[in-house]
């Protein structure tokens, strides 16, 4: 059979088009009503932009890992590649038995084989429990940017629970009860993310103890986000599955901790109590994505079966994190920005509402317009606290300090000990043109 060559379907195509009635006669009616794209798109639209007319642009506005997939991990999938067959709705039975045997080894909580389900990514997994679980959605803010769209795409209402600056934008168990009191026997899902993207920050044992009898009290359903749990930068990460076994879900997944956002490989743990949950999730998975790519569910096992190649990994992870995030949360508290040193993950989250003042002298009287501006002077890309549900006045910002090589400092990482001694040599060796950015940043603040 003689193949069409690509231009001349191109061109057919095209003249199609061309004759086509320019008011077309399709009546089409959307689903997904007063959603737009997330702002992280924005930015990177405007970095790109800058890039092109020539521009330095720090990238400090996607938060993906900086570390390359450790070698073991790669090297199972490539051992994997022939795995062709479908798996499992719920996912290849080893890989969820790595995954409980896991959370064992982690953190004490007992669960087996038929708790884990597996999903392409933890986002999706997010949203088809959204989907299934008939109630409400409280969140706190901030909080990651997709949970609220996911919700209002699903149908579901949810609300934003306040924190503060001085609780370091926790989720305090008195806000919790509040949000609960009014009618407490209505089925809700709180959302908990630690260590958190956008804040960096986590919980400690106790206070996650007292929102886990705040949960009890109101029977809910807490989604425990631990996608940055390994991250956490000391490696004492606490679920608090621990503490409300019977009503937490955990989420996790490669994306963050081992750096394989694109593998897109989520896990979803369960409590036996909230089997039946699991169950409505593998029958929306059935008639929707089937199963996750057979390859990488096979090559997943290593992660989770962690070993002394995984462990270094995130050993130098963590040194190569802790270093630099307060580092950068020194500059910027010299430079007027309200942060705490961050507990895990890549991110930080200044407020610079001391410089209110000075800002609006410029003209600058939100969020968005402070990361346009400090986008266009400094070449700075960072995403501005609005996109985490904050209100659009408040002058926060969320940077991932993600944009060094991450394989060259995993190796330089080797010679640091674990120590919380800030090594100056490290991050201009490793992380220069981070602190770079930074630097630029803090300056522009100095300078209003
Ligand atoms: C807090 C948080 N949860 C969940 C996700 C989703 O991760 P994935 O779908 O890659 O598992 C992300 C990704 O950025 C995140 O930051």
């Amino acid at each position: 059979m003689s193949a069409v060559p690509l231009e001349v379907v191109e061109a057919i195509a095209s003249q199609e088009l061309a004759s086509r009635p320019s008011t077309p006669n399709v009546h089409i009616s959307l689903n997904v009503r007063g959603l737009s794209q997330s702002s992280t798109l924005a930015i990177n639209e405007r970095s790109a932009r800058l890039q092109r007319e020539g521009r330095k642009v720090f990238r400090m506005g996607l938060g993906q890992s900086p570390f390359p997939v450790p070698a073991s991990l790669v090297e199972a999938l490539r051992a994997n590649a022939h795995q062709k067959d479908y798996l499992p709705v719920r996912g290849l039975s080893e890989l969820r038995e790595a995954v409980a045997a896991y959370h064992n080894r982690a953190q004490g909580i007992a669960r087996t084989t038929d708790d884990v389900l597996i999903g392409p990514g933890s986002k999706e997994l997010l949203f088809i429990l959204q989907l299934c679980f008939y109630g409400d959605l409280l969140v706190p803010s901030p909080s990651w940017v997709s949970y609220a769209p996911q919700a209002a795409i699903a149908g579901r209402q949810h609300r934003w629970i306040d924190t503060r600056r001085e609780d370091g934008w926790r989720l305090t168990p008195a806000a919790l009860d509040a949000a609960c009191a009014e009618d407490p026997d209505r089925p809700r899902i709180l959302i908990l993310n630690y260590p958190s993207n956008p804040l960096g920050v986590s919980y400690s044992e106790m206070q996650l103890r007292a929102l886990a009898r705040v949960a009890r009290r109101y029977g809910l359903v807490v989604l425990s986000d631990e996608i940055y749990g390994e991250l956490h930068h000391q490696g004492r990460h606490a679920s608090i599955a621990r503490w409300y076994p019977e009503g937490t879900i955990i989420s996790g997944g490669l994306s963050k901790w081992a750096g394989a956002g694109g593998w897109r490989l989520g896990t979803f743990t369960f409590p036996p109590e909230l089997r039946g949950v699991l169950d409505a999730m593998a029958v929306v998975a059935s008639e929707s994505y089937t199963s996750v790519s057979a390859p990488i569910q096979h090559a997943a096992i290593t992660a989770f079966s962690g070993g002394p190649d995984m462990a270094l990994y995130l050993q130098r992870s963590r040194r190569v994190l802790r270093q630099l995030g307060p580092a950068i949360a020194a500059r910027l508290r010299a430079a007027g920005c309200e942060l705490d040193d961050p507990e895990g993950g890549f991110y930080l989250f200044p407020d610079l509402s001391a410089l209110r003042g000075r800002l609006a002298a410029r003209g600058i009287h939100d969020a968005r317009l402070l990361c346009e501006r400090v986008l266009e002077d400094t070449g700075v890309a960072v995403l501005p606290g609005s996109a985490f549900g904050r209100s659009p006045a408040e002058l926060s910002l969320r940077l991932a300090y993600v944009n060094f090589d991450g394989a060259a400092a995993l190796a330089g990482a080797a010679a640091l000990d674990d120590s919380a001694v800030a090594e100056a040599d490290f991050i201009d060796a490793y992380c220069a043109d981070t602190m770079a950015g930074i630097e630029r940043m803090a300056r522009w603040f100095e300078a209003l």
